[in-house]
C-alpha cells in the first residue's frame, strides 16, 4: 500500500498539464485503473484479509483523489496564466473606428414623400405584400378575363394568393377600413415577374395615394402632385399629362416628369425620350368605389400610383434601377 501510494503521488506531482493529470487519474482510478482492478479482486481473499485490504484500498483511493484534485487547481491556474501571456492584448494600440450607417436612398425618399403628404393631411397606411386576387385585381375592376391582367406579370403563390403587382389593392382596403371623407397614402414594395434591365426590376417601390370625398376634381389631383414633386426635388419640375388607361380610374392619366438625369436630352433612364413616366393617376372608377363598400353616387375619389424607385433614380441621378436592390455598399455609401 505504501509503495503504491508513493508511486501515485510521484506521478501526480510530475504531471504539469490538466491533460497529463487526467491520464494519471485514469491510470489509477479509471474503470480499468490499478485501484479499481484491486478492489475487484477482494473477493478472492480470506474474510479477515479482505476487510483490511478493502479499508486500506479505499483510504488510498481517497488520498489519490484528493491529491489529483489539489494538483489540478495549481496546474489549471498556471495553464491559464500561460494562455493569458500568449494572448497579450496591447491596449495602447489604436482601435478600429465603427462606421456609422445611414438610411437607404429609397427609405430617405419614401420618408420625404410621406412627410410632404402628411403635412397635406394624408395619413400613412401599410398593407400586405402577399395579397389576394380580389384586392389586387377583381376589386380594382380587373376581372379574370380582362386583358389588363396580362400587362402585370404576376408572381402567384402556391396558396392561391399572389405578390401584389402594385400598391392599388390598398385603395379598396382603405375604403373598407375608414369612413370617408379621408386622404391616405400607402407606400410599399411591389413585385412583377419581369426580365430585369436598367429600368426594370422584379421588386420595386411605389406609393399609392387616394383622396375620397363627396366631390373631388382632376385639378385637385394635379395640384397635390405638383406639391409633392416640388417638395421632393426642392425646385419646380417640368411635368406633362397624357391620357392613360387603367381599369380602376376614369378618366386616367400618365403624369410624366422631364428626365432629371439628362435634363430632357435623352439617356438610358428616360429611354432616350427626355421624359420619365412617374405617376399614373386618375379619378377612381365607380366600380372600385363600390368594391370599397361605398356608394359612387355619394362618394368620389382620385388615386395616383407613384413609382418610388423611378423617383429615387431621378432625385439622385441613378442610371440603373438594379443598383437599388444590389446591396452593394459602394453604391449605398454615396448617399
Ligand atoms: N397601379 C397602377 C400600376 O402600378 C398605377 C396606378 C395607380 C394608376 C393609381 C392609376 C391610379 O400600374
Amino acid at each position: 500500500m505504501e509503495e503504491l501510494k508513493n508511486e501515485a503521488l510521484a506521478q501526480i506531482a510530475q504531471a504539469t498539464t490538466t491533460a497529463a493529470l487526467k491520464e494519471v487519474e485514469v491510470h489509477w482510478l479509471g474503470k480499468k485503473g490499478l485501484i479499481t482492478e484491486r478492489l475487484k479482486t477482494l473477493g478472492t481473499l480470506a474474510p479477515e484479509e479482505r476487510k483490511n485490504a478493502g479499508r486500506d484500498l479505499n483510504i488510498l483511493k481517497n488520498e489519490i483523489q484528493t491529491a489529483i484534485a489539489e494538483r489540478t487547481v495549481t496546474v489549471a491556474a498556471s495553464e491559464i496564466q500561460q494562455q493569458a501571456a500568449s494572448l497579450f492584448i496591447d491596449t495602447s494600440m489604436p482601435g478600429i473606428r465603427a462606421r456609422s450607417g445611414h438610411l437607404h436612398p429609397l427609405t430617405m425618399v419614401t420618408e420625404q414623400v410621406v412627410d410632404v403628404f402628411e403635412r397635406m393631411g394624408f395619413f400613412t397606411l401599410d398593407y400586405p405584400e402577399a395579397e389576394s386576387e380580389f384586392f389586387n385585381f377583381d376589386g380594382l375592376n380587373i376581372p379574370s378575363d380582362h386583358p389588363a391582367r396580362d400587362t402585370q406579370d404576376t408572381f402567384y403563390l402556391t396558396d392561391g394568393n399572389l405578390l401584389r403587382t402594385h400598391t392599388s389593392p390598398g385603395q379598396v382596403r382603405a375604403m373598407r377600413e375608414f369612413a370617408p371623407p379621408f386622404k391616405a397614402i400607402f407606400p410599399g414594395r411591389v413585385f412583377r415577374c419581369e426580365a430585369t434591365d436598367a429600368c426594370h426590376e422584379h421588386t420595386f417601390n411605389q406609393v399609392e395615394g387616394i383622396m375620397i370625398d363627396r366631390s373631388v376634381s382632376v385639378a385637385n389631383l394635379i395640384s397635390s402632385m405638383m406639391t409633392l414633386l416640388s417638395g421632393v426635388f426642392g425646385r419646380q419640375v417640368v411635368v406633362r399629362l397624357r391620357p392613360g388607361f387603367f381599369p380602376f380610374v376614369e378618366p386616367g392619366f400618365e403624369l410624366d416628369i422631364q428626365c432629371m438625369v439628362c435634363g430632357g436630352s435623352g439617356c438610358p433612364v428616360c429611354k432616350r425620350s427626355g421624359w420619365v413616366e412617374l405617376m399614373p393617376c386618375g379619378l377612381i372608377h365607380p366600380n372600385v368605389i363600390r368594391a370599397g363598400g361605398l356608394d359612387p353616387a355619394e362618394w368620389e375619389g382620385w388615386a395616383f400610383g407613384l413609382g418610388l424607385s423611378r423617383l429615387v433614380m431621378m432625385r439622385y441621378e441613378i442610371d440603373d434601377i438594379r443598383w437599388l436592390m444590389s446591396g452593394d455598399l459602394r453604391f449605398v455609401r454615396q448617399f
